[in-house]
């Protein structure tokens, strides 16, 4: 198993280039389920999740060829409807697959997910929407088996809560429905968002996109003559190199960037002294004189990302006075407070809420990535700490972050892959 040892403190400089967004790009991959034709996704990001996902297609039979961050996929081949539990027990998003498969098959079967380190992640209102578009559904055997003989009908559906993967395959799946769908309380994400523009770009009627309430008349079953497109930049790995450079003191510049869709993150940077330049594509941001504590709550876009909880809790352990930050999408994510506790963070957690009495000095030690951005969170942390820091189980790092040592290295960060 790989691990990063990191030696600090460090300051980084000069200019880092974001990659297209993971989350953005898997149900973009599964839409493709939806197309009769070959289509090019460009700017994929190359991490393990995207290659999970893809390997998953090719079991349901489609070929695919990814080089250069240049992704040619052809789902026209594909015959067969089941995920199984293999890939599915090792990436959650797989349940991606459930309503383009249902929809444009109409059958599947595909593994439950199961919980995760943050927390339970149950996938009821996915199934709730899809029986209310008239598929039969049972569990058996650890399987989500859907059946819809006559195809999928157009319904008027309200999510209970707002879920971004809940949106997306009830999208994916109301496209090939018979008649209108209407989508309440949707998840706003810029990653739905594209994918709604995607289908609209590729002649399904689609509206309202960006908004709450989503109107959908679907195909009928009619497979989808898709257009080509470009990926949009990763906002949480954008947001994690700000956190790079705030924690570390440092001035540095991101390229290839969205900076409409870090509103809530450079909202928060600020608060705590950092000052941030944009234009177009890039952002530079310069450090606080003094970093000052925050209080964050996160909830669903355009409001603070659960995805950026992690690093900023980080960057809080080393900002003056008491920092607040509520954790409200998830019931366990701050499994990287006891591993920041290792360095020397002073935290205090009560359910949801983390207390961070910032301004301790961080010393380097051993600890283990937990999740994702988790994971991200811990390299900070030690970019900021004195001596050095291993961070094993880095396997939840490659995930998501397309080469983060390398990226960080370039940055000047004295960061190494290494194995137990
Ligand atoms: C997406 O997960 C992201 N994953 C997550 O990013 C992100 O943290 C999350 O959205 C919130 O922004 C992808 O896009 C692949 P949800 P998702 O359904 O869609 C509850 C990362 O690090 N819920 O919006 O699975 C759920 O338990 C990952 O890149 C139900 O109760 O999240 C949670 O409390 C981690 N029933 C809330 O809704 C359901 O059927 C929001 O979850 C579905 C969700």
């Amino acid at each position: 198993m790989d691990y990063l040892q990191i030696q600090g403190p460090t300051t980084l400089n000069g200019t880092v280039t974001i990659s297209g967004a993971k989350n953005a790009a898997l149900p973009l991959i599964t839409l493709t389920l939806l197309a009769h034709n070959k289509v090019t996704l460009t700017n994929t990001p190359e991490v393990a999740d995207i290659k999970t996902l893809l390997k998953l297609l090719e079991n349901l039979g489609a070929t695919q060829t990814l080089k250069n961050h240049v992704l040619e996929l052809d789902t026209s081949t594909v015959n067969h409807t089941m995920a199984n539990y293999d890939i599915v027990k090792t990436m959650r998003a797989s349940i991606l697959v459930l309503g383009p498969l249902l929809a444009r098959f109409g059958h599947c079967e595909v593994s439950l997910p199961g919980g995760c380190a943050i927390g339970q992640r149950p996938i009821d209102l996915h199934l709730k929407a899809l029986e209310q578009m008239g598929a039969k559904i049972t569990i058996h055997a650890g399987y989500v088996n859907a059946v819809a003989p006559n195809g999928l009908q157009g319904a008027h559906i309200i999510f209970d809560k707002i879920t971004v993967t809940g949106t997306a395959n009830i999208v994916m799946a109301a496209a090939l429905a018979h008649g209108k769908t209407v989508l309440v309380n949707c998840a706003k994400e810029p990653e739905v968002v594209q994918l709604c523009e995607i289908l609209r770009d590729s002649g399904i009627d689609i509206r309202g996109i960006g908004t709450s309430e989503l109107t959908i008349m679907g195909t009928g079953g009619k497979t989808i003559d898709m257009v080509d497109f470009e990926i949009i930049p990763d906002r949480i790995e954008a947001g994690t190199y700000l956190c790079a450079a705030a924690i570390t003191n440092s001035t540095i510049t991101l390229d290839n960037v969205r900076h409409d869709h870090l509103d809530a993150v450079t909202a928060k940077l600020e608060q705590m002294g950092c000052k941030i330049d944009i234009t177009d594509s890039t952002m530079t941001i310069h450090p606080a004189q003094k970093l000052k504590h925050v209080e964050l709550i996160t909830q669903e876009y355009p409001a603070f990302p659960t995805d950026m909880q992690a690093q900023f809790l980080a960057l809080a352990t080393l900002a003056e006075g008491t920092s607040i930050i509520e954790e409200r999408l998830f019931e366990n994510r701050f499994m990287h407070v006891s591993e920041l506790q290792r360095l020397g963070a002073d935290i205090r957690l009560n359910g949801h809420t983390a207390m961070v009495m910032g301004g301790t000095p961080l010393f380097g030690a051993d600890i283990m990535a937990t999740d994702l951005r988790a994971s991200s969170a811990l390299v900070l942390a030690a970019m900021a700490a004195e001596g050095t820091t291993n961070v094993h189980r880095i396997y939840h790092l490659d995930r998501g972050y397309e080469d983060l040592e390398g990226k960080l290295r370039l940055l000047g960060a004295k960061i190494e892959r290494l194995k137990e």
